[in-house]
């Protein structure tokens, strides 16, 4: 595991005509001090919840979603123009202007690790936004959307590389999901590599597959609770730096034994 243990340098940006383009292709993982990112992170609270579970549904719930994916979105609304027509309205672009980039890899890593609570929709029943995610809709050239965000929508199964950067989607709030992929529909955001694929996924979503897909995904129990949970807070107890621990927790497969 050690060896796996590498900084995480700095994201490539590479200047595409008048457009900078965050190349996200080779992402390396992060890996944050979740205890610092604990003593950072009561600025977020207010609208992101102490538990990392969001005070109002069209803010994302953060606990237990990838590191990687988190500081990657913080990266972004950082370096964006703020001129941008998504960004210039999100209320998260003033919340990142202080952040250095060591408070966003811990902030990321903190929240990573939170464990997320299930959410009050769950149990919801399966039917066509089940059906869309699993299956596609080729004759509308809607891609499977399993193929990226994993089959039990928690993130793909690889989780290294560029793969470390696509989201987990259970369990997250519908009105949210439903904005993103509103946004996305119209291309927007569009300054990173990663927001080029989903721009591409989301053209042919109509609001009727969009809402049944929400829906569904906002239905699903969140992720499991894993043994890097337990690894994290005996680290919290202790107090020590945290370091590959955490990645533990990013992987949905490993059950807690203890
Ligand atoms: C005023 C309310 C507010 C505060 C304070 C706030 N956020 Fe946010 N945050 C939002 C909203 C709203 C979004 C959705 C933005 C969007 O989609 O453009 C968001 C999105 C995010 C995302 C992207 C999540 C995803 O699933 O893509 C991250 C990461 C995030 N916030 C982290 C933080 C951190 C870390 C802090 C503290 C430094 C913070 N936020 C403070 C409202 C807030
Ligand atoms: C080819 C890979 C790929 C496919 C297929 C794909 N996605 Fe994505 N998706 C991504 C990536 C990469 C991101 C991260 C974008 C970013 O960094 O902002 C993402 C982000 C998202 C987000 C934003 C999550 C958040 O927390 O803000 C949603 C929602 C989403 N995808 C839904 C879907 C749905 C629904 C489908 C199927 C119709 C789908 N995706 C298919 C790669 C994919």
């Amino acid at each position: 595991m050690r060896e796996s243990c590498r900084m995480f340098s700095s994201p490539v940006g590479v200047a595409v005509g008048a457009l900078l383009l965050t190349d996200l292709r080779h992402i390396e993982p992060v890996h944050g001090d979740a205890a610092a990112g604990a003593k950072k992170a009561a600025v977020c609270f207010a609208c992101h919840g102490a538990t990392g579970v969001s005070v109002a549904p069209t803010f994302p719930r953060l606990a237990g979603q990838r590191a990687d994916y988190l500081y990657r979105r913080l990266v972004s609304f950082k370096r964006a123009d703020p001129k941008d027509p998504y960004y210039s309205a999100s209320p998260m672009t003033p919340n990142v202007a202080h952040l250095s980039d060591t408070d966003m890899r811990d902030l990321a890593t903190y929240f990573s690790s939170q464990t997320p609570p299930a959410t009050a929709a769950a149990g919801a029943a399966p039917g066509k936004g089940e059906a869309l995610y699993l299956a596609g809709d080729p004759a509308r050239g809607i891609p499977p959307c399993q193929g990226c965000h994993g089959a039990e929508a928690g993130g793909p199964s690889i989780s290294t590389g560029q793969y470390a950067a696509y989201p987990s989607l259970r369990g997250q709030y519908a009105p949210y999901l439903i904005a993103r992929l509103t946004s996305f529909h119209k291309n927007l955001p569009h300054d990173t590599t990663n927001d080029f694929i989903m721009g591409g996924v989301a053209q042919t979503l109509d609001d009727e597959s969009i809402q049944a897909i929400a829906a569904w995904l906002s239905s699903l129990t969140p992720r499991r609770v894993l043994c890097g949970c337990m690894q994290f807070r005996r680290n919290m107890r202790r107090t020590t730096p945290l370091s590959c621990e955490v990645e533990f927790f990013n992987r949905e497969d490993r059950q807690c034994k203890s």
